[in-house]
């Protein structure tokens, strides 16, 4: 039997995928069951990265060992596969204890080809990424290409891989295989890089100790993403397990979000080739997306847990959403607005209805799956559109071109609605002697139904299922059984409720609620517009009067001069760190448009400014002679 071996990236631990990043995986597990409905036998692997300084930094704000942090957060990433039905065959953990040995193995096997050598690396690095970066790389001169966060500056020793030794193999495997990595503008981007040549990559750290030790070196763990891309073979057995790993090894895709697609299409070849196996079949870079046309980020609050998707709309409508209306490949949006036309356009009215008019009218004249008669203009058409989009189907699905694919399905199934109007079998149902014509018109709609059904099971299997069940058909029909006359008469039919309910989106509540992005940038990214600052007024001030308050330890009354604004009296809590006389005669800065408040029944008319730390403070004071109330801007 041929097998297919398809991966995800093992995703950080640190926090739990979104919507986007489940992405990922969903388009993983559409993949995976294909290829099993193909008769494949597949394995599918996902599984969490849990080395490296981000996520090192994660267990420790969180109060927790790394190990624990890990595992706790590991159960946590294999419900929510499970609640989204992923069919992962593997889920693996980069802390197993066999990948670690794996992956020293690895190192050991590129450091023997005298691939691996000892040098000083002096550069940017990104956490968040846990991606090395160049000068002329980063933006702005400190901010990562890939996320746009700040870069640290490193210098450390490290072992280096000769990653600059392989451009040529590179170019050479790139150009012997044009469909190594899609999509075509992706694979580009890589040749660019190739072009260029690459540069020897730093592949140790020594500043901290979450990670899989250097063989024969322990003071050095291996850079993460080496850790890290070794997952796809250590998962399948290599090297202790050498017949699962040549079972399934190369892998037939590895599906990829674009900001890795370096890592995967360069340095993992790359590394392959320093140890002499085989590299990947294929490297899939799909587009990033957005919700609501907004990125995603935790601050927006539009990280959304999928499953509070799919609780809302069900699994299959998010997954069927998913694949139709962003294109793979391409960035996209989530849009909550164009799921719920989606569903009511695309799934309740043409798919559910088909299904729900079709099974009621069987059930009514016929109860079981009727024996067809002879064809006529309309059959014919209705059947070889359903042969073609079987054909197209397989062609689309195999090229991940998904949104293709569904396209045709549904031009199937709105042909099918068509050929309704036009058979008319309400009509023939009044008719005793047009029966046998019923029989076949409702056969062909019956039929039609179970290869829709049969095309969409790898993306919406429980509706795929549910339709099975109502056609009184088995629900285990592989890729053989998608070909024209397999339903077999005297099936028991049943109609249930609709398929998908309607949505109205006026009395709708959404899942995503958005904050707007004015709101984002105060709230909780702490950056305010020139505009918001300008609501302050800012004055200098000279102090004119500065005495104790009585009863009080820490509050100091001041009379400040602001020159035109008048005088003003503040009341600070400075006691503790100034005595009344030093403060005389000082030029201060102070907010002049405070509301008043009332400390220890006095009133204040402003606040001044200060330093402080925990034992000193020093007031904020020009640097030289101005007038009392010029404004500070
Ligand atoms: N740990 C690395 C992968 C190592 S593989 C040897 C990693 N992990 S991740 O958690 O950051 O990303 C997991 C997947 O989510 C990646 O495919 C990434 O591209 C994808 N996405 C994260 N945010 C995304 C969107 N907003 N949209 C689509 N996919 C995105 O990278």
């Amino acid at each position: 039997m041929a097998k297919f071996y398809v991966t995800t990236p093992i995703y950080y631990i640190n926090s739990e995928p979104h919507i986007g990043s489940a992405y990922t995986t969903i388009v993983a597990d559409i993949i995976a069951r294909y290829y099993r409905f193909l008769g494949y036998d597949v394995y599918f692997l996902t599984g969490t990265d849990e080395h490296g300084q981000k996520v090192f930094n994660a267990a420790r704000a969180a109060g927790k060992e790394p190990q624990k942090f890990c595992d706790e957060l590991a159960a946590r990433f294999e419900k929510l596969w499970k609640d989204l039905k992923i069919t992962n065959d593997n889920f693996i953990r980069t802390t197993d204890e066999h990948h670690i040995r794996t992956v020293q193995h690895f190192v050991k096997k590129m450091m023997e080809n005298g691939d691996v050598y000892k040098g000083t690396y002096e550069g940017w690095y990104c956490i968040p990424c846990e991606s090395y970066w160049n000068d002329d790389e980063l933006i702005d001169g400190n901010k990562c290409p890939s996320c746009g966060r700040s870069v640290e500056k490193i210098r450390e020793e490290n072992y280096f891989f000769r990653l600059s030794k392989y451009t040529d193999r590179l170019l050479k495997h790139f150009e012997e295989n044009p469909d190594f990595v899609e999509p075509e503008f992706r694979k580009n981007e890589m040749l660019r890089i190739l072009e260029n040549g690459l540069k020897d990559i730093s592949i140790s750290r020594t500043t901290f100790k979450w990670g899989v030790p250097m063989p024969d070196d322990p003071e050095h763990v291996i850079y993460v993403w080496i850790d890290a891309l070794i997952n796809y073979i250590s998962a399948i057995g290599y090297p202790d397990n050498m017949d699962t790993f040549e079972r399934y090894w190369p892998a037939d895709v590895h599906l990829i979000g674009k900001e890795i697609n370096r890592f995967h299409s360069l340095i993992w070849p790359a590394m392959l080739m320093s140890v002499g196996l085989p590299l990947p079949r294929k490297i899939y870079a799909h587009g990033w997306l957005t919700v609501n046309g907004q990125k995603i980020s935790k601050s927006l609050g539009n990280a959304i847990d999928p499953r509070k998707l799919t609780e809302k709309y069900g699994n299959d409508a998010i997954r069927y959403y998913l694949l139709r209306d962003i294109v793979f490949g391409k960035d996209g949006d989530f849009s909550e607005d164009n799921l719920i036309t989606r569903i009511n356009a695309d799934l309740a009215n043409d798919l559910g209805n088909f299904v729900h008019r079709t099974t009621a009218m069987v059930e009514q004249n016929f109860g079981n799956v009727p024996k067809p008669g002879s064809s006529e203009g309309p059959d014919i058409q209705l059947k070889e559109l359903a042969v073609q989009t079987v054909d197209k189907y397989h062609e689309n699905m195999k090229n991940y071109r998904f949104t293709q694919a569904l396209d045709r399905i549904w031009e199937l199934v709105r042909f099918a609605n068509k050929y309704i109007d036009l058979t008319e079998p309400w009509k023939l149902a009044k008719d005793p002697t047009k029966k046998e014509r019923l029989g076949t018109v409702l056969y062909n709609l019956l039929e039609t139904i179970r290869l829709v059904s049969l095309m969409i099971s790898p993306i919406m299997p429980e509706t795929s299922e549910e339709i099975m069940r109502r056609l009184g058909a088995p629900h285990n029909m592989k890729a053989e059984d998608l070909k024209w006359g397999v339903l077999k008469p005297g099936l028991l039919v049943k109609h249930g409720k609709p398929l998908f309910e309607r949505i109205d989106p006026r009395k709708w509540e959404k899942v995503i609620v958005v904050k707007t992005p004015e709101e984002e940038t105060v709230e909780n990214v702490g950056y305010i517009t020139i505009d918001e600052f300008k609501k302050v007024d800012l004055r200098v001030a000279r102090v004119i009067e500065a005495e104790k308050v009585k009863n009080s330890k820490k509050l100091m009354r001041l009379k400040v001069d602001l020159g035109k604004m008048g005088e003003r009296q503040i009341i600070a809590g400075i006691s503790q760190h100034y005595e009344p006389q030093e403060l005389i005669g000082k030029t201060i800065i102070v907010v002049a448009n405070l509301k008043p408040a009332k400390l220890m029944g006095l009133e204040s008319q402003g606040m001044l400014l200060a330093a402080s730390t925990e034992g000193s403070l020093k007031l904020l004071t020009v640097d030289d002679e101005i007038e009392p109330g010029t404004e500070v801007s």
